[in-house]
């Protein structure tokens, strides 16, 4: 098992099928944020390091995709192989900085999100870690193609319909962009990336392909472009709660995708995934900082506004497991938060 320290020394070994240790809860514990213990700091600075260096490389080759030049993606190597990394993987930092608003939300930004949500729904299902970074490669260069076509893509405008088949076709030049590659064994991604829009009811795209004829590997990036894209704002609509991204997922998408992978993705982000803002039973306001994976209805949590919607001068950690009569009322959206 790699522990965080080894990962953040660099002396940690790739950690292959082995299950990750659980760290146990102290029984109630409000706790101030400052208190954390060095190792979950540590922890969370190294996932917000790996998650800007990836962003910036991102950027880099999804320019020079854009121009159609030669793509140098060795840097992506090291990072997502210590993306990967289980202890990491499993942390709430990773999903939380998937999940929050980042300035401007650009491609580069979407592509990293993808990529680790990819790699959650791999590490949920048990893959090795060889496959988890051959999905997070590809939530990585997913929508590379893209890029060639600028700003069609982020317009507020309905496309026309010259436009949307293009847009549709950029599956389908992966092949050219990843051929471009170097640095990286991006062959093997191409039949992920080929199929991220297929869906299983045949309403995907370019091929309308059905069922089994979709690969398990390009569902599980295409249900995590669609949980992202669901989470975040557009030009042209407002982002969704990931409880009701969720919701939708499982509801009017559920004969998209294969049952199993609505599953881990359900059990992995939860129906209140860390960094979403919930209603207590009490009226106050709170952060989910931590999912527990055995209780996804009862957080650790983070409560940031009192019941009258003010800010509160210390912030109390709440783990809702030891609190029965406490409990979540519903979803309550950032902009809400932000409001007061
Ligand atoms: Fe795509």
């Amino acid at each position: 098992m790699v522990r965080l320290s080894e990962l953040i020394s660099g002396e940690g070994a790739p950690d292959g099928d082995e299950p990750p240790e659980r760290k146990s809860e102290p029984a109630n514990f409000p706790r101030e944020p400052g208190l954390l213990s060095r190792e979950a700091r540590d922890g969370q600075s190294l996932a917000q390091q790996l998650y800007r260096d990836t962003v910036s490389v991102m950027e880099g080759i999804l320019a020079c995709a854009g121009r159609g030049d030669s793509i140098d993606a060795s840097a992506l190597v090291g990072l997502l192989d210590k993306m990967s990394n289980r202890v990491l993987l499993e942390s709430s930092e990773l999903a939380r900085l998937a999940l929050v608003n980042h300035e401007g939300d650009q491609p580069a930004v979407h592509a990293v999100n993808v990529a680790i949500l990819a790699m959650m729904i791999g590490d949920e299902l048990g893959k090795p870690k060889t496959k988890i970074v051959q999905l997070g490669a590809a939530g990585l260069l997913a929508d590379a193609s893209l890029a060639p076509l600028g700003d069609i893509t982020s317009c507020a405008r309905a496309l026309t319909d010259s436009e949307r088949e293009l847009v549709q076709k950029h599956p389908l030049e992966a092949r050219v962009v990843l051929s471009q590659v170097s640095g990286m064994d991006a062959g093997d991604l191409l039949p992920m990336i080929e199929q991220h829009h297929e869906r299983c009811d045949g309403s995907g795209y370019p091929r309308q392909l059905r069922a089994a004829m979709v690969s398990e590997d390009a569902q599980i990036v295409g249900l995590a472009d669609v949980y992202e894209a669901l989470t975040h704002a557009r030009p042209h609509r407002d982002k969704a709660l990931p409880f009701a991204a969720m919701k939708d997922i499982t509801g009017s998408m559920r004969e998209m995708f294969a049952p199993g992978l609505l599953r881990a993705l359900i059990s992995r982000m939860a129906i209140y995934p860390a960094g979403s803002h919930v209603e207590l039973s009490t009226g106050e306001v709170a952060r989910v900082y931590e999912v527990n994976r055995d209780q996804p209805l009862n957080p650790v949590v983070d409560v940031v506004l009192d019941r009258d919607h003010r800010r509160v001068e210390q912030i109390m950690r709440v783990d809702l497991r030891t609190r029965p009569s406490l409990y979540i009322r519903g979803p309550i959206r950032e902009s809400d938060i932000e409001a007061e």
